[in-house]
């Protein structure tokens, strides 16, 4: 059960705030049926992510990195956005100066309603040049029927890939500068089903707290980042978010 009192607390200080940060991860997807990482059911414990999603595994075989995103892609296109996720499309319109930072690569924020979404991992349903020739990116070439069709190719004659962000990779800096100009310049960070593993994403609230924001997490259970939350609400994201927002 979450505590009133905490979601009490943090509804208040969500109104008086001038600029609210929001971060997201797979626990925010995960009641619309998408798989999260790490965890039980987690992806990482059925697949290796050597093999699946770094320009090693891509180069040594593109149809199996290919595959398996297909694989994903049919799971999140039969996925719905959850009540977690059309709160969070509200907020835009009900606080001051919502930014919305995502790890996901699923674009269910966008299918709710979110209109500025900082995609810090990419987008599942877009693709890129491999050899990064430059070539606008086709929003088709993801998404070919079938998991064992052959890889798209790009205009240039290279491989196209994923326009997600692999281990081993940067992220795209101006989406990582608009996330930190959010973080630093937030009154709250509000963290919601992420694991605070992997970096930079998990340096975003320190990063906010540092600079004085209040920071609060949404998660089912403990992470590296609570210690340092201000405010920790236990429980799934699409029964916590509603319950917030009734608050507000
Ligand atoms: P993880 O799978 O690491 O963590 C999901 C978090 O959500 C965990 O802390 C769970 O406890 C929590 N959770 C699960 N169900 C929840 C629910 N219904 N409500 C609230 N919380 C819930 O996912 P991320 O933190 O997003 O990167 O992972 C970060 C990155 O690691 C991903 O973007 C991906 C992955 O490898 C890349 O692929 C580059």
């Amino acid at each position: 059960m979450t505590d009133p009192d905490a979601l009490d607390r943090l509804a208040g200080r969500l109104r008086a705030a001038r600029a609210v940060t929001i971060m997201t991860g797979a626990g925010i997807s995960a009641e619309s049926g998408v798989p999260t990482f790490r965890g039980a059911d987690g992806l990482w414990g059925t697949f290796s992510a050597a093999d699946l999603a770094t320009p090693e595994a891509f180069a040594r075989d593109p149809a199996l990195v290919w595959q398996w995103y297909r694989w994903r892609q049919g799971i999140i296109g039969r996925a719905q956005p959850n009540a977690g996720h059309l709160v969070l499309a509200r907020l835009e319109a009900r606080l001051r100066g919502v930014a919305l930072i995502t790890q996901n690569v699923d674009g269910l924020h966008q299918r709710a309603g979110s209109s500025q979404v900082i995609e810090l991992h990419g987008n599942i349903w877009l693709a890129r040049c491999s050899r990064g020739c430059g070539a606008a990116p086709d929003a088709a070439a993801a998404i070919q029927p079938g998991e064992a069709a052959p890889p798209p190719a790009c205009r240039c004659g290279a491989l196209l890939r994923p326009a997600v962000v692999w281990f081993g990779e940067s992220l795209d800096e101006d989406r990582l500068d608009r996330a930190f100009t959010a973080s630093r310049g937030c009154d709250v960070f509000l963290a919601v089903g992420t694991s605070s593993l992997v970096y930079p994403a998990a340096g975003l609230p320190l990063v906010a707290r540092r600079a004085g924001a209040l920071v609060a997490e949404i998660n089912v259970d403990d992470t590296p980042l609570a210690p340092h939350a201000d405010i920790v609400l236990r429980g799934r994201a699409a029964n916590v978010l509603p319950a917030l927002e009734q608050r507000l």
